[in-house]
């Protein structure tokens, strides 16, 4: 534990020699002479006057450093039987053009550019050519539907959106056009141009004026130089779910991004440039910016881009012909898709079927790698299995294994220990420390390292709202845990109304306020209740308007979330109650449910207005 003791004491006494340090690893067009500028607490920004362009680092440098023949990107699509591979070079020539259309459709340094799309290699090109003119990327997951889609335009306001004619699941071909008119209708600030990829599978009518075909456009696009940005400027802007309706849009700037990206391939993930590394989610996701597109591209790794499942596209060896094939050396992947290929394929028969000798390491993060399901993939896969915990916000690991710098101990249950730059310190409600072993809201003394948030798109007050305001001085996670006599840390869950369903992050608030939308429905709850496969599932109770008829309605509610949230949500059952139970000023009391729910013996909270509401919920709750 010497050596990583050694960097994270270092980074917390001197962070501006460390991340000074770290920032060699970048190519700048303008060396930063300042580190962290810290004179407008509790706003702090990273390398405040360097210059640089995140795709020269992630392409341009390394087709002229040597690289440009190597695989840069594999793209492999069991759900359409695909595999294409490219080389930087090619990934360069295809972004170059892009960002020659994107120009000739008006966007430009600080532009937003919303990309609504599935996991085809033209969603990489979409992200890099945004970065390539200086413009801003907001990448919209496709597993939401029109509203949530809606929602995002109106906050970003983009100059165009990048789509494809339709997302591709096992078992249904999910139409995006439909859902991108729709958007576009419900938003008070549409984009004026829409670039669309007719994907084979599905071809979709295209609207005269505004939308425009990929292949169309690329045909006769001129390539485009990269524009410097400052350091500060934003690459792109992520919406996560908060606890309320409102998703809140994480920024993440140019030059911190770059460094900490870099310095966490090579000291977390333990990769070489030319190595091939592998983040089986989505780009829709923060693990997909940060780990499919960014991290391996600005190494000079290989990254491979999957679209499929962990079952079902065929089986449960899906994730180990993918690593046998294309030499990956370290699968990054989430607990729920272990959880998944396990209930299948519980002795790891398939994982006998195929050479996983590149296989070096399987990371997880997205949700808690439980003890048992971590034992499972230790014992069958026999490589070190890394949970690790960190959050949209962040950008990249809190509290990590540093498998590249000084690999620790594993303990089962616990990410291990905090990366360099992150001050955890798990706090009492008052704001004291807990001892070893006591649990506490985790937080992270300011200033976050490079990398991290700067700020909520176009809302400092709602960063410092959410975030800082409730232990001055300190950021607040959201997650609940604590840290043990050696300094490991233990994560064990949201301490808010923000839920985690199969590694997706969702507002209980959001599924409320659709909810809420329906005539029949007078109030209504909804917490998230532990689920073998996913983790966590969303559950909905609501109580009826006088005179509202139950019949029917668990299904059409159910159907409403999919339609304005999205199949992602995964809301499968709502109960009609009489009432909710609240305390006396009138807050639904959500905890206290949600451990009925969870089967503990819940105290009786003494605001409680009435008491015989959580008699008669219970039957229901523990049902
Ligand atoms: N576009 C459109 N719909 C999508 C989608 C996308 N990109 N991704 C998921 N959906 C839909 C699914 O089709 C499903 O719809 P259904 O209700 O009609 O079946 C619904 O959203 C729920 O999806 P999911 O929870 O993913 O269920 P699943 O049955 O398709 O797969 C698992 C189950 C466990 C295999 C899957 O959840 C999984 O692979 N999880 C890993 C997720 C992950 O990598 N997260 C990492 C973030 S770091
Ligand atoms: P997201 O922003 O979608 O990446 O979700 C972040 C949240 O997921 C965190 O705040 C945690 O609640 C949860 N999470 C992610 N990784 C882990 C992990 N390794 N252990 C426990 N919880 C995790």
């Amino acid at each position: 534990m010497g050596g990583y003791r050694e960097l994270f004491e270092a980074s917390i006494r001197d962070p501006n020699a460390f991340w000074a340090d770290a920032a060699k690893a970048v190519t700048w067009t303008r060396e930063p002479q300042k580190i962290l500028d810290d004179t407008n607490p509790p706003f702090y920004r990273w390398y405040p006057d360097g210059e640089l362009n995140t795709c020269v680092n992630a392409l341009d440098r390394h087709v002229d450093g040597g690289r440009a023949d190597q695989l840069a990107l594999i793209y492999d699509s069991p759900v359409t039987g695909t595999k294409r591979t490219f080389t930087f070079r090619e990934l360069l020539d295809l972004t170059a053009r892009f960002a020659g259309v994107l120009r000739a459709n008006g966007v430009e340094r600080g532009d937003r550019v919303v990309i609504y799309m599935p996991m085809i290699p033209e969603a990489v090109v979409a992200m890099l050519a945004c970065a390539r003119l200086g413009a801003v990327h907001s990448v919209v997951f496709g597993g939401f539907a029109a509203h949530e889609l809606a929602t995002r335009i109106d906050d970003a306001r983009p100059k165009a959106i990048v789509t494809a004619s339709c997302g591709i699941e096992p078992t249904r071909t999910v139409e995006y056009k439909p859902m991108i008119d729709a958007a576009l209708d419900m938003a008070e600030h549409p984009a004026p141009v829409c670039i669309v990829v007719q994907r084979d599978r599905h071809r979709c009518q295209l609207q005269d004026g505004r939308d425009l075909d990929w292949t169309d456009v690329m045909a006769t696009a001129s390539p485009v130089d990269a524009v410097p940005v400052k350091a500060t400027d934003p690459l792109y802007v992520l919406y996560t779910s908060g606890t309320t309706g409102k998703p809140k849009g994480i920024v993440r700037d140019n030059g911190g991004h770059a460094v900490a990206l870099l310095w966490s391939m090579r000291n977390i993930y333990d990769i070489a440039p030319g190595e091939v590394f592998w983040a089986a989610s989505d780009v829709g996701w923060v693990v997909g910016h940060s780990y499919i597109v960014y991290g391996p591209l600005l190494l000079g790794a290989t990254t491979v881009l999957y679209e499929g499942k962990p079952i079902g596209t065929p089986d449960a060896g899906a994730f180990w012909r993918v690593i046998a094939e294309h030499g990956v050396k370290a699968l990054f992947s989430a607990p729920t898709a272990l959880r998944a290929i396990r209930k299948e394929d519980p002795d790891g028969e398939h994982i006998g079927r195929y050479d996983l000798s590149p296989m070096k390491y399987l990371f997880q993060a997205g949700e808690r790698l439980d003890p048992d399901t971590y034992a499972w993939a230790a014992d069958k896969l026999s490589v070190p299995v890394v949970d690790h915990w960190w959050q949209t916000e962040t950008g990249w690991a809190i509290a990590a294994n540093p498998m590249g710098a000084d690999p620790l101990p594993i303990k089962a249950g616990s990410p291990t220990v905090p990366m360099p730059g992150y001050d955890v310190r798990v706090l009492h409600v008052d704001g004291s420390e807990c001892a070893p072993g006591e649990d506490g809201a985790i937080c992270i003394r300011l200033p976050l390292p490079p990398g991290t948030l700067p700020t909520l798109w176009g809302d400092d007050a709602r960063y410092q709202r959410s975030y800082l305001s409730e232990y001055p001085g300190f950021y607040l996670t959201g997650d609940g845990g604590y840290l043990d006599e050696d300094g490991y840390l233990f994560v064990m869950g949201r301490i808010d109304d923000v839920i985690n369903v199969a590694g997706h992050r969702l507002s209980t608030g959001s599924i409320e306020a659709v909810l809420a939308t329906h005539p029949a429905v007078a109030e209504c709850a909804v917490i998230g209740v532990a689920d073998e496969i996913r983790g966590q599932v969303p559950r909905g109770f609501v109580v009826l308007k006088s005179g509202a008829s139950a019949e029917g309605l668990p299904e059409e509610l159910v159907e409403l979330v999919r339609t304005e949230i999205g199949a992602v949500a995964c809301l499968r059952t709502v109960d009609v109650v009489p009432a909710l139970p609240k305390t006396r000023s009138g807050k639904i009391l959500r905890k206290t449910m949600r451990g009925i729910a969870h089967g503990k013996d819940e105290p009786l909270p003494s605001t409680i207005e009435d008491p015989t509401v959580l008699d008669k919920l219970k039957p229901i709750l523990t049902r």
